[in-house]
């Protein structure tokens, strides 16, 4: 049985006073749309029909291939948002599941239910509503004396009566196609707001005595709706608990959920720990057994395993095993830590990479650099990697002992086992194992290294 969903996202969301399309609002780092087209793939694999309208462009743009987008323009409501869908899908698919695309928590599951529900009936549609003190604006859901649905009473039509329903409509409809695409057409234009109400679709089935099932939800979290920025925020706070949680359970220790920031996506290894107020966004990726935080910003990064990142911010960032860095540093794009890399407060490094047992301790910049391994970098190093036109490169080998204060203006080589005194300014390559000092430094002596075994 071939399932097609058919998510409804041309609206303006004037209440969100936004330029940006109601749909790509983000939610835990990824947009509100994301959200929905996740959860739909646990009910079917079918690729998606979008309805788009209002910023058409921009979410045709973030859809790429992994939609078919259509065009509603003029927006006439949500009946005739889904009737768009009908040139697309006619003859093609068995089922339609048609849903909101300001509802980014409902979770795959309910969905699953819901299409399992209407594969058992014999009526032409099943729907979720959910029971909830708080209304919200959502259309209510009146029942004959037997029980069946009767129909679908939006909040400002509804008699005073109506309006005390618990019953509410959550805005996920499952279809037989071939019903479907007929009704819509025999929905009529409602007389006040001049659209055309996909709820109305209701009260046809009753007429033509069609069985209507209802999924009843008891969930009021997962039906948030996104109308308004006060919804959105609520919403965040319902998707962070849910994403924390998921991670607690699968053996992440977090001090403080509550002050814990993941976004969706993020992938963490068992026995790591989050201290409070860290924020994991984008594209990241933590292994196993590290302790990050608290006060830690990780965007689009890896981290390798128990390695420990105290009160830093990292962007673009790799880090391999039993790397130790913070408090107070920061690594950008292109940073590469491997293991054992030590860095310690207030240094910055930015399209370099750090090999193995790197020491760092204290206020470095490091940019477009290749630090050899063992090396040790003084407090105050700066490599000067732009003269400002362009950015040259510094390599520096293994085992070599970079002063205090020392400046390495770029392009810049030191060999294995180099020295610069403190306060040198190298201007000038430096041959294996030889101690520069001065401003501009200049070769003093030839020296002996200790470790040469690498
Ligand atoms: C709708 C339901 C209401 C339900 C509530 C739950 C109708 C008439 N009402 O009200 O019963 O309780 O959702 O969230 O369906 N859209 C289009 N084209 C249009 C109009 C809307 O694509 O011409 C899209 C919007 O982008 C949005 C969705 O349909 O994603 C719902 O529209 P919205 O205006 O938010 O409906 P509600 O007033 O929330
Ligand atoms: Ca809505």
């Amino acid at each position: 049985m071939k399932i097609t969903p058919v998510l409804l996202a041309a609206g303006q969301g004037t209440r969100m006073k936004s330029d940006v399309p109601k749909v790509l609002h983000p939610l835990c780092g990824k947009p509100m749309l994301w959200h929905v087209l996740q959860a739909l793939k646990f009910a079917t694999t079918e690729t998606p029909v979008v309805i788009v309208g209002h910023g058409a462009q921009e979410v045709k743009n973030y859809l790429g291939d992994t939609a078919e987008c259509v065009l509603q323009e003029p927006q006439l409501g949500t009946a005739h948002a889904a009737m768009q869908a009908e040139p697309i899908l006619r003859d093609k698919t068995d089922l339609v599941l048609v849903t909101y695309a300001d509802m980014p928590l409902l979770r795959g599951k309910t969905f699953q239910r819901l299409v399992e529900t209407q594969r058992l009936n014999s009526g032409p549609f099943s729907l979720l509503t959910v029971i909830a003190d708080d209304p919200r604006g959502f259309g209510r859901i009146v029942r004959k004396a037997d029980g069946t649905v009767e129909a679908i009473v939006e909040e400002y039509v509804a008699t005073p009566e109506q309006r005390e329903i618990k019953e509410l409509n959550v805005g996920a409809y499952c279809f037989k196609a071939e019903w479907l695409w007929d009704a819509l057409h025999r929905i009529e234009k409602n007389p006040k707001k001049g659209e055309y109400y996909l709820t109305d679709i209701v009260e046809l089935a009753v007429k033509e005595d069609l069985p209507v099932q209802a999924v009843v939800h008891d969930d009021f979290i997962e039906t948030i709706g996104i109308n308004t920025r006060v919804h959105l925020s609520e919403a965040e706070a319902a998707m962070r608990t849910r994403i924390n949680r998921e991670h607690m359970l699968n053996g992440v220790s977090m001090m403080d959920p509550a002050s814990t920031y993941i976004d969706a996506g993020v992938k963490i290894g068992q026995d790591t720990t989050l201290m409070p107020n860290t924020y994991l966004h984008g594209n990241t990726e933590i292994g196993e057994g590290n302790v990050i935080g608290p006060n830690t910003i990780i965007r689009d990064s890896r981290i390798g395993n128990r390695c420990k990142v105290l009160v830093s911010v990292l962007e673009g960032a790799l880090l391999e095993d039993d790397v130790d860095m913070g408090p107070f540093a920061r690594l950008r794009k292109g940073a590469h830590l491997k293991s054992h890399v030590h860095m310690g407060n207030f240094g910055e490094v930015k399209d370099s990479t750090l090999h193995e047992g790197v020491k760092m301790g204290h206020f470095s910049y490091i940019g477009n650099a290749t630090i050899g391994a063992r090396t040790n970098i003084g407090a105050g190093t700066i490599t000067a990697n732009y003269d400002g036109e362009k950015k040259s490169p510094t390599e520096i080998g293994e085992d070599v002992f970079i002063g205090s204060d020392t400046m390495l203006v770029a392009p810049l080589k030191l060999g294995d086992g180099a020295r610069t005194g403190a306060g040198a300014v190298v201007t000038k390559n430096v041959a294996d194992d030889t101690l520069v000092v001065g401003m501009p430094a200049r070769a003093i002596r030839k020296l002996e290294r200790k470790s040469k075994d690498k």
